[in-house]
């Protein structure tokens, strides 16, 4: 079976020779993005692997059941950039990564956290400039503050586990609570209760039509003097344009991004030799307690490990029985 592997950087090819090792695949590596533009690239494969930036658009999905693929295998949990609708009308499959490494984002979103709170960013470079001063790095205990986490899902429950671990109070908006996260004293609330009540707000939902921009002016507005707002679940779930407006009040005290709504024609491609073509990305980064990662949440050795062993497992199911492990279906 020939799997046509988009958007391939070094890791993936690594990662996924291994994990291909025993099998008899055909594993075909593009650099490329898949778009409309290269979805030819894809003649003669069964199955595409494609990751967050790449178009599953109607067009390009059309295009791929056109050249005979039949399995979409998504190397992301999220699937908010397929269209599913346009699979199922052409019989084409989807399937993703559930759970490859909640743990790996929810420690990228401490680590932002304590970095926006103690200011290293800024510390390692005054220190190699041998600027000694204090001045401008007070953070705050976390110990005793209230964090809201929107969602708590895996990523949101494994967050919440280490929180509860420095001392904070957790809260938590989620239209499904998670016993485990109540077992260990995360206290529900409605959405505008947490934005009222946090220090820290965290974002670990999915972007749905019911969370694009739930971060808006209404929620800045809401939410507490000086507040630390970290958001590495998908971009969209932020208004950017609001955010700047409640950064330069202050009211956004500290922003931590690991996405960003027009992140795909940025993130994981190397522009420090060309400019930013993005003026609201470029205005972000003028802030001080701005601190932006570039989608890498999930990079850890461990997940990348789990997203190419259970992409081959999805692919090999699918192979054998007509089903990959974990399919991807339209909403009821
Ligand atoms: P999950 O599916 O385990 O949990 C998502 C939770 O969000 C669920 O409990 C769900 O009920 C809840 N939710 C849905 N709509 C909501 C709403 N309107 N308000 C509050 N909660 C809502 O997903 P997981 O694995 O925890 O991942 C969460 C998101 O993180 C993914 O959808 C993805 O967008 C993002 N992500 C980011 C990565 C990165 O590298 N930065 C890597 C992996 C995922």
């Amino acid at each position: 079976m020939r799997i046509d592997i988009f958007s391939s950087k070094s890791y993936d090819i690594r990662f996924f020779k291994a994990a291909a090792a025993e099998k008899s695949l055909n594993l075909v590596f593009h650099e490329e993005r898949l778009r409309l533009s290269s979805v030819k690239l894809a003649e003669g494969a069964q199955a595409v692997c494609a990751f967050v930036h790449d178009d599953l658009s109607a067009s390009v999905v059309a295009e791929l059941a056109e050249l005979g693929v039949r399995l979409i295998a998504l190397r992301s949990a999220g699937f908010n950039h397929v269209d599913l609708n346009a699979a199922a009308e052409s019989g084409v499959v989807v399937a993703r990564v559930p759970a490859y490494s909640p743990h790996a984002v929810a420690e990228h979103t401490l680590a932002l956290m304590l970095t926006l709170n103690r200011k290293t960013h800024r510390a390692f470079n005054r220190v190699r400039e041998g600027n000694f001063r204090l001045e401008g790095l007070l953070g705050f205990d976390m110990r005793g503050k209230t964090t809201g986490i929107v969602g708590t899902g895996l990523i949101g429950t494994a967050l919440a586990r280490t929180l509860i671990g420095l001392g904070c109070t957790v809260v938590a908006s989620d239209p499904a609570r998670s016993a485990e996260c109540e077992a260990m004293g995360v206290r529900y609330v409605e959405i505008p209760e947490l934005l009222e009540q946090s220090e820290i707000i965290s974002l670990q939902c999915p972007l749905t039509p019911d969370t694009h921009h739930l971060i808006n002016d209404a929620a800045i507005e809401r939410m507490k003097p000086g507040v630390m707002l970290i958001n590495t679940s998908r971009g969209a779930v932020v208004d950017t344009q609001a955010v700047i407006r409640g950064l330069k009040t202050g009211k956004i005290g500290a922003l931590g991004l690991d996405v960003y709504e027009e992140e795909s024609e940025l993130f994981f491609e190397d522009l420090s030799a060309s400019y930013i073509p993005d003026d609201v990305f470029a205005r972000l980064l003028t802030f001080p307690n701005v601190l932006i990662t570039g989608h890498q949440g999930f990079f850890t050795t461990e997940a990348l490990q789990a997203i190419a062993e259970v992409t081959i497992g999805n692919i090999t199911s699918f192979a054998k029985t007509g089903a990959p492990l974990y399919p991807v279906s339209l909403p009821h």
